[in-house]
């Protein structure tokens, strides 16, 4: 950096003393607090060695653009649609400016914090520094604690913290301090022992498959998801230029052995993938094949089984995030990176053109108002940057309905009742799946053991202009009910829905049945990856970021689901949360995809089926 733009900044800041060549020292005041979660209590004092890898998130230059450019790019009514934006060209605009890395910079050296200790995102829009606790509290002007949840686990947290004045406008959040984020997979009702579902490999290609005679609630296999989606009759035909990908956190990996097992079972053609798909490690992230002693591995066996199975031979890399939000810190541990989501947000941002997945599912999340409202909003902006690149990111929408019940009670120290919006499905740029059950016709997803497809309003997130439509036409049938307890301008989710119940699995070796939306959201990202299939086939760009195409014209393709409810928060209303409609709910959202309208209204006109002609 040259004298002259420091000299740059010093007049920006218009600032007094000749000191220092910036002069920016301003009086420390609250940049951000939260309140602590109702699940989680304040027990310690943080040891004050103990380590933090604090992510500083300066402020991008350019995110309004940005936004801009997504929804240019994914309208299917503007000149650009398609026209995805390169690494280069999301870099550039969400780089921070050069005043607001020279001003974060100087305040860190201030605090003894020289440039070696400092490591950053690709766009140098995060900066990661690893102290002990007693500095972090200085340099914040905070006091961190240990609390811990009611599950036991435990954490180092700051619910509220402090920067100089003039940095305010330049830093959007540094975590960890407040956020209580920490999402956990959404794979419920573990059955084992317990296979349903037609094995049957003697597949005739039906002109009109028969759902009802291959299909069985309880025991959902790839041939019944392929026969009721009608992807069956597709053979993927330029897999070596798609890929789709999946995320592990918290430990859990994707167990090939099991896959192989899976495969052959109900997919023979493909059982080789379960030897050959990607793992791409991050942060030491677990690729353990190793015997199991607990119940880890389910959701990535699922995850992995329902992808392979279904878009074979599509390739896949399976993201494996090491770290965890959460720590004993009485057991000495000295290093922790407390943040998995954004280890993974740049790593996957760093990707090249040509490495970086068309399609990216995620089946864990977390109730938003454990999130600060500064932090999700910038790690909506990181997907973002995802979506404008042309990748379909897909988040679970839940398994609680509106909400687990007796805990629909709000953060803010009110305790007021209210439905429990989960993150990041509210975040306006990516595209939340939740979870049907049954065939013809499909209802939402529900068990009596509490499992629920979920869905509600965002309380951070306003409604982004794509959905207004679709959702106002939903309030308006809603009239009053349940009024008080969401925010009815708020994004609302799901966007569109899968199977998800009772979905045939192998974990440890063993038969296993597992719902949530954690097998609908891969489903559905495996089958969007078919649809980018035809797409490039048919010379056409990948869908990208869905919703502005989902909502304008998409949703024709997709099967309306019309029977259920987003159950839970029994202590709101009538428990049943909100009630599926005709048209967009927020239970199922447009419903479920079929996949010959999806390429037809895409004008991939014509598709190999297996008689070797074009239909
Ligand atoms: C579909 O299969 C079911 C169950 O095997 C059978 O009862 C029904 O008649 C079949 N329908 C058609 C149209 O083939
Ligand atoms: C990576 O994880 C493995 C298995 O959990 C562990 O044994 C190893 O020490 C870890 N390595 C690092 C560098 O953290
Ligand atoms: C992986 O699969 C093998 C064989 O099915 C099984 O013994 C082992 O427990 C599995 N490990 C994990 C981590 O799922
Ligand atoms: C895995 O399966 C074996 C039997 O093959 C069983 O003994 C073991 O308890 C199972 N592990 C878990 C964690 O359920
Ligand atoms: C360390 O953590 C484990 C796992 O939570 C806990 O059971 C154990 O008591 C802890 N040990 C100490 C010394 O605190
Ligand atoms: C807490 O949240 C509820 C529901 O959003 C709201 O009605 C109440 O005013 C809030 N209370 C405070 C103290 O912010
Ligand atoms: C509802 O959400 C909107 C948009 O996010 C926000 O501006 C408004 O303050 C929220 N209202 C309440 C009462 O929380
Ligand atoms: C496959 O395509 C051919 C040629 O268009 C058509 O005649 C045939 O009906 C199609 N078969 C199926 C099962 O769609």
């Amino acid at each position: 950096m040259s004298a002259a733009k420091f000299f740059l900044v010093a007049g920006l800041l218009a600032s007094g003393a000749y000191a220092s060549p910036i002069q920016a020292r301003t009086p420390y005041a609250v940049k951000d607090s939260h309140f602590v979660p109702s699940k989680w209590r304040q027990v310690a004092a943080a040891p004050s060695t103990h380590n933090i890898d604090l992510r500083i998130a300066v402020k991008q230059n350019q995110f309004t653009d940005l936004e801009k450019h997504l929804y240019e790019v994914s309208d299917p009514d503007h000149s650009r649609y398609g026209q995805h934006l390169s690494e280069l060209d999301v870099k550039k605009l969400v780089q921070p400016s050069d005043d607001s890395l020279a001003l974060v910079h100087e305040w860190l050296a201030d605090n003894g914090i020289e440039a070696g200790d400092l490591s950053y995102s690709s766009s140098k829009d995060w900066i990661k520094v690893s102290l002990p606790v007693h500095r972090i509290e200085s340099l914040l002007d905070t006091k961190y604690n240990v609390y811990r949840h009611e599950d036991g686990s435990e954490t180092v947290r700051a619910p509220e913290w402090s920067l100089p004045l003039h940095l305010h406008e330049h830093i959007d959040t540094i975590q960890p301090t407040n956020s209580f984020f920490r999402s956990s997979p959404k794979a419920v009702s573990l059955e084992v022992n317990k296979f349903g579902g037609s094995y049957s490999q003697d597949v005739t290609y039906h002109q009109d498959p028969n759902v009802t005679a291959i299909c069985t609630p309880r025991g959902v296999t790839p041939l019944c998801m392929r026969t009721l989606y009608e992807t069956i009759d597709y053979i993927p035909q330029v897999s070596g230029k798609n890929k789709m990908s999946l995320v592990n956190y918290l430990g859990e990996t994707n167990n090939r052995s099991d896959t192989y097992l899976f495969l052959e079972k109900f997919r023979p053609e493909a059982k080789e993938t379960a030897y050959e798909f990607q793992f791409d490690v991050i942060n030491n992230g677990s690729t353990s094949q190793a015997k199991v002693t607990s119940r880890i591995d389910i959701e990535g066996n699922l995850d992995v089984q329902t992808m392979l199975g279904f878009s074979y031979p599509v390739p896949l890399t399976a993201y494996t995030v090491g770290g965890s939000p959460d720590f004993i810190p009485s057991n000495g541990t000295t290093t922790n990176t407390n943040e998995p989501y954004l280890d993974w947000l740049q790593h996957i941002l760093a990707q090249s053109d040509d490495t970086i997945p068309q399609v990216v599912s995620t089946s864990y999340d977390d109730e938003e108002q454990t999130v600060p409202a500064s932090y999700a909003k910038r790690v909506c902006e990181d997907l973002a940057q995802l979506g404008a690149r042309g990748v379909s990111v897909f988040y679970s929408s839940g398994d609680s309905g509106v909400g687990g019940s007796g805990s629909c009670v709000t953060n803010n120290g009110s305790n007021a009742k209210r439905f429990i919006p989960e993150f990041p499905s509210t975040c306006p740029y990516i595209t939340s799946v939740g979870a049907t059950m049954d065939f013809k016709p499909e209802v939402v997803a529900y068990h009596a053991s509490g499992y629920a497809s979920g869905g509600g309003f965002s309380d951070l997130f306003p409604r982004p202009a794509y959905q207004d439509k679709a959702v106002k036409a939903y309030l308006k049938g809603l009239g009053d009910r349940d009024a008080a307890y969401f925010n009815a301008s708020g994004r609302a989710y799901p966007d569109i829905a899968g199977q998800g119940s009772y979905f045939s699995t192998v974990w440890n070796g063993t038969d296993t049945l597992v719902s949530g939306t954690s097998a609908s959201t891969p489903l559905i990202a495996a089958l969007v990856a078919l649809v980018n299939d035809a797409l490039l086939a048919g010379g056409k760009p990948t869908l990208g970021f869905l919703n502005p195409w989902l909502y304008k014209k998409g949703y024709r393709a997709f099967t309306d689901i019309t029977s259920g409810s987003a159950v839970g928060c029994s202590e709101i209303g009538d428990g049943k949360g909100f009630p599926a409609v005709e048209g967009w709910d927020p239970v199922t959202g447009f419903g479920t995809p079929k996949f010959r309208d999806i390429i037809h209204l895409l004008g991939v006109h014509g598709y190999w089926n297996h008689t070797g002609g074009w239909s």
